[in-house]
């Protein structure tokens, strides 16, 4: 069980989405000799300082060196043998410091043994294997266990084997099994140019990453119908005496495009825009498949190239994507300048009382949508409200907003 992967900032290979460090190996399946000859041979083929190779492995089976399997696991940390004890492979990997050709210090060659080893656990990921790495080992203990040469820099031990079901890693470690895998924002490790200077990635990049890896349906914010509130609204203006049919609506950051699929149904003339062509390529397929018509777009609405003018906008879950307020800004100029004077904009947002850590870094409140929609919206109606969701146990909180555009 691969789990999910939060914060994704650009689509990558599978191999590289999906490689984790499990901690519940399957006690009963042995890895075999042709899959452990692979995962070594990917190892080989790592590049390395002078072509040097310094790397050097010891290869334990724990069927077959049952006695060395043994002394290995107990020079592990006490946490790790807890896990480890079930894998069928523990794999040393040592550096041997010095370069061959002169004998000088390879200060290259702990580098090079850590490079030997991702190619040793991706390799293992396509397999279909499972690998965790580990540096919590009583190092000189476990090279007088096996035997191994003083001057070698042991680096690591790997466990290698099957993946087992969450609820079999020992208690103390489910949660950690479970839990979304999480990474630094690649801004924090990366400079442009020069230490110092502000690298981004595409902001549509994390999208299509997003949506890359995982199916519409099985996305957080996936609902195959229109909300309530929205619908609701929608009601409301037009029992006011707005008739919809045939009014001009767009639907900002329509992703999967169950909303604008719903919004073309009760007869209003649609477009949807999107930053992510991934997302878009699925609202089209729906839409194909629900027989209606939308002008579906891609388009970053904070960089919006799209014209015309419309009745209503539709924002279900884009506008707290954005918690800087250039970006906001950017957002509401948007939106003023495609909404007519008069013209509706539905918003939903997550709540500021919603306190998931995951989730979108923009949460509001009432007063902060009179604040930040001051200039030229009228809040008509603002309710606490919920995101309906075909994917959540607990559907997050919302706010939900009714907006005039005045001027
Ligand atoms: C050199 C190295 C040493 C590590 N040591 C341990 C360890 O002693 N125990 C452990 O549980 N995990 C260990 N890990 C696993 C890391 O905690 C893990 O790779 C990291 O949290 C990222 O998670 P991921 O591999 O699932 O992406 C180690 C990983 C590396 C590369
Ligand atoms: C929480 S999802 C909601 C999707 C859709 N409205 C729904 O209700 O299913 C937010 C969507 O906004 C899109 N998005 C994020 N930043 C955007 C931007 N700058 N311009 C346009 N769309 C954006 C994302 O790709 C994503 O599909």
């Amino acid at each position: 069980m691969a789990q999910q992967r939060m914060n994704v900032q650009a689509p990558i290979d599978r191999l590289f989405a999906k490689r984790w460090s499990t901690r519940a190996f399957d006690p009963e399946k042995q890895v075999t000799e042709e899959q452990l000859a692979a995962c070594l041979e990917a190892a080989r083929w790592a590049p390395s300082c002078f072509g040097e190779e310094p790397w050097r492995f010891v290869v334990v089976d724990r069927v077959e060196h049952e006695t060395e399997w043994q002394l290995l696991l107990s020079c592990l940390a006490p946490k790790n043998q807890l896990w480890a004890k079930h894998a069928p492979l523990l794999i040393v990997a040592a550096a041997e410091p010095l370069f061959s050709h002169n004998s000088e210090s390879n200060r290259w060659a702990e580098y090079d043994t850590g490079q030997a080893m991702i190619c040793m656990s991706l390799q293992a990921e396509e397999l279909g294997l499972v690998s965790h790495q580990m540096g919590g080992f009583h190092a000189e203990a476990l090279k007088s266990a096996l035997g191994m040469p003083e001057q070698l820099h042991v680096m690591s031990v790997t466990a290698l084997g099957h993946q087992a079901d969450a609820e079999s890693a020992p208690e103390e470690f489910q949660a950690m099994e479970q839990a979304p895998r999480t990474r630094r924002p690649l801004e924090e490790s990366v400079h442009a140019a020069c230490w110092g200077s502000t690298w981004s990635a595409p902001a549509a990049s994390g999208w299509d990453a997003r949506y890359q890896e995982t199916p519409v349906e099985k996305l957080p914010w996936f609902h195959a119908g229109l909300d309530a509130d929205i619908a609701t609204a929608l009601d409301g203006i037009e029992s006011a005496g707005t008739a919809f049919k045939g009014k001009q609506a767009l639907d900002l950051g329509c992703g999967p495009g169950t909303q604008a699929v719903a919004l073309a149904k009760l007869g209003l003339s649609v477009v949807a825009t999107e930053i992510s062509h991934h997302a878009l390529e699925s609202a089209i397929d729906l839409a194909v498949s629900e027989e209606v018509n939308i002008t579906f777009q891609v388009d970053d609405v904070l960089k919006s190239k799209i014209n015309g003018s419309f009745d209503v906008v539709v924002d279900r879950g884009l506008f707290h994507c954005f918690s800087d307020e250039a970006d906001q800004m950017a957002y509401l100029s948007t939106v003023r300048r495609l909404l007519n004077p008069g013209g509706t904009l539905l918003l939903k947002c997550f709540h500021k009382d919603e306190g998931c850590e995951m989730g979108p870094p923009g949460r509001y409140d009432e007063t902060d949508i009179r604040r930040l929609f001051a200039d030229g919206f009228e809040l008509v109606e603002s309710d606490k409200s919920h995101f309906d969701s075909d994917v959540m146990e607990r559907s997050p909180k919302a706010l939900f907003c009714h907006l005039k555009k005045t001027i």
